[in-house]
């Protein structure tokens, strides 16, 4: 079995989770950076990440995800809403729909990842509008600002292992 873990990360969410995930994989296996030429053609399955970017993937992974053929794929990502949360559901099952047909996603995960802009007090005006500051808002970005922790580590372990096993090779 040989697999390769991908990841993209603005402020290190992402490129933390990708790195548990690395860990818990078993045999033959790489990780590398979205963005980085690499030829995707031999491995078994193929771990893609992304941060969560106005209501999805962030770019690099939509060009991955979309350009990725003919592999077997699980898709994980952290992103400043509530992982149980609708919109969480949709930008994995955007994410997902962005695979070309001959490709399969096994499986997603995704977690919660401190919201840079929000920790150092720094909101765009864009933001402000589109988003004004709510209290339901706030306690999603202090509860954002603890993740992703050991739990959220352990939990991509325990999936990538799952996934490991859905490929079955
Ligand atoms: C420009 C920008 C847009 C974002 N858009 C969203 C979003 O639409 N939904 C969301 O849940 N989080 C959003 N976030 C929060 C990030 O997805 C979250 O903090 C993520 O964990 C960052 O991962 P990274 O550290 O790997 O870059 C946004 C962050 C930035 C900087």
């Amino acid at each position: 079995m040989k697999t390769l873990v991908l990841w993209s990360s603005r402020t290190g969410n992402t490129k933390a989770v990708a790195q548990a995930i690395y860990d818990a994989l078993p045999g033959d296996k790489e990780i590398v950076e979205e963005g980085r030429e690499k030829d995707t053609a031999g491995y078994d399955l193929v771990f893609v990440g992304f941060w969560g970017f106005r209501r999805g993937a962030d770019m690099a992974a939509r060009r991955i995800l979309s350009s990725l053929h003919n592999h077997k794929v699980a898709i994980y990502g952290t992103a400043g809403t509530y992982p149980d949360s609708p919109a969480a559901r949709d930008y994995l099952a955007n994410a997902a729909a962005l695979l070309p047909k001959d490709s399969t996603c096994l499986g997603t995960f995704i977690c919660q990842g401190r919201v840079h802009s929000f920790h150092i007090g720094k909101r765009s005006e864009h933001a402000e509008k589109v988003h004004p500051m709510t209290p339901e808002r706030l306690a999603r970005l202090r509860e954002a600002e603890k993740h992703p922790n050991e739990e959220d580590f352990q939990k991509a372990a325990a999936w990538a292992l799952e996934m490991v096993e859905k490929a079955g090779c």
